[in-house]
């Protein structure tokens, strides 16, 4: 006996996937993205009721139970981690629902003998293996507990070839014998070809792959759906998959690469990996007093933030200077790069924690032809997203990518700590050139300078 009619859980289903739908459009803007957030999460507790309230459920204490655990692990990890941690965090979460869905239609096998239905179990159990282990994998690097760079080794493509075939072997065997052997089999099979596949993957190719098997993820809970004959398991896992692979898209596009040239090029070790060696070429410093008289008294400066920036929590400040350089007259905007930061929409976020009004944020695309007209590009803790080399460097590991073009102000100012380069390893020329200069320092404590400068000007 349940409590809701077929007829009431259809509807509570589609407001549910209404709330999801919602949720995707307002995450297209930062101005309503947290609205959306909070909008999904209200649909997955309209979907979670539903499920209690219609189905007959048997071990209720071991779901709650698991619920609370989940839910006492997950809440106080994405309360307290950092926003640069955030692509791991993703990772983590989804990597996790990926292996939920493998292991659902694991247990749903045992009474599936439609063979339709058993097609849907092997894609689920192959595409949410390789979706958790791939995930577990982009995990171990970005959080550094692994090296970030390319893992390669002799005879990779082969071994990767052998295990599809074995897997498209397996899952045949499943799909006609609908033994649980074989698909646990089929399960361990998903697990290597995650780690195959992300494995030669390094660098900052890393964060795209973390959203391709998020796409995998929402296609492995698409199918688990139809294993389970429940139409908005269908639909919540058509939207991730189809979102996460437009993300997936557009990020690749603002790194200038393909997303078939990150998987199969990391195969033949080709993956991003710079080197980190410091040139010892002679640079322009300055104190931050210059630097404030180069703001002050500037018709038109262009701030380009960048992951240094995130690390240093230095947004509040600079969003203060922008203020104080406006109330001397001085027309101010941000310049976002799509991949400056550690995650889509990084900058965005960053800038409207520190309620930068959305009018100063300008898109890349934008702002492009606006640098000539620039007196001062400030860079603050940026770096490959204003080098050069992605134009002129064949071979660089971010040649192709579109940049921030500051090297067409009047005068470049650099915030950073040290001549280290940035996420891709690779040096930057513009930092020698005559119109550059640097203020080296922590980002943060470098703007503070700056700003009660340009206050005493
Ligand atoms: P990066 O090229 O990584 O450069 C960051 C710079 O910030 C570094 O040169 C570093 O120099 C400086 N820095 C670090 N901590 C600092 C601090 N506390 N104060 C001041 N400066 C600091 O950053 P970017 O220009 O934003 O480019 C992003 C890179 O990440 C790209 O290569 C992109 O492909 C990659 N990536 C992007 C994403 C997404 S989706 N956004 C995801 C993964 C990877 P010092 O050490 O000398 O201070």
């Amino acid at each position: 006996m349940t409590l809701l009619s077929p007829v009431w859980t259809a509807l509570l289903y589609l407001a549910s996937a209404v709330c999801f739908i919602l949720a995707l459009k307002g995450l297209n803007s930062p101005r309503t993205a947290r609205q959306g957030n909070l909008v999904g999460a209200f649909g997955a507790v309209i979907a979670v009721v539903a499920v209690f309230l219609s189905v007959h459920l048997e071990n209720i204490p071991w779901i709650v139970g698991a619920i609370a655990v989940g839910s006492a692990v997950a809440a106080p990890v994405a309360r307290r981690v950092k926003m640069t941690q955030m692509p791991q965090l993703v990772a983590l979460f989804n990597g996790v629902g990926g292996g939920a869905a493998a292991l659902v239609a694991l247990l749903e096998l045992t009474h599936s003998e439609d063979g339709w239905v058993r097609v849907a179990v092997v894609f689920t159990l192959l595409v949410g293996a390789v979706s958790f282990a791939g995930s577990a994998i982009t995990f171990a690097k970005l959080q550094e507990l692994m090296t970030t760079r390319p893992v390669v080794f002799p005879g990779l493509p082969i071994v990767m070839t052998l295990v599809l075939l074995a897997a498209v072997g397996t899952g045949a065997g499943v799909v006609l014998s609908g033994s649980q052997a074989l698909a646990v089999g089929l399960m361990l099979l998903g697990l290597v070809a995650g780690v195959l596949l992300v494995l030669p993957v390094g660098g900052a190719d890393v964060p795209i792959v973390i959203s391709l098997l998020n796409a995998f993820t929402g296609l492995a809970v698409a199918a688990s759906g139809l294993v389970l004959g429940n139409v908005l398991l269908v639909v919540a896992g058509t939207l991730v998959g189809a979102s996460g692979t437009i993300l997936t898209r557009a990020m690749a596009a603002a790194m200038g690469r393909s997303v078939a040239g990150i998987l199969f090029g990391a195969f033949k070790g080709g993956s991003t990996a710079g080197s980190t060696a410091v040139s010892e070429r002679p640079v322009r410093s300055s104190s931050a007093e210059d630097v404030a008289v180069l703001l002050g008294y500037a018709q038109r400066v262009i701030i380009v933030p960048g992951y240094g920036l995130a690390v240093a929590q230095g947004q509040h400040t600079a969003a203060e200077l922008a203020e104080a350089l406006e109330e001397r007259g001085v027309d101010v905007d941000f310049a976002i790069h799509p991949v400056a930061g550690r995650m889509p929409g990084h900058m965005n976020v960053l800038l409207a924690e520190a309620n930068v009004p959305y009018e100063s944020l300008k898109e890349m695309g934008e702002i492009n032809s606006e640098f000539k007209t620039a007196d001062v590009a400030l860079v603050v803790g940026a770096n490959d997203v204003v080098n050069p080399a992605a134009k002129t460097t064949a071979g660089s590991p971010i040649y192709g990518m579109p940049i921030l073009e500051v090297s067409q102000a009047r005068q470049v100012v650099f915030l950073k700590r040290s001549m280290r380069p940035g996420f891709a390893g690779i040096e930057n020329d513009l930092m020698y050139e005559p119109q550059t200069t640097l203020l080296f320092g922590d980002a943060k404590d470098s703007l503070t300078k700056v700003l009660g400068a340009v206050k005493g000007l």
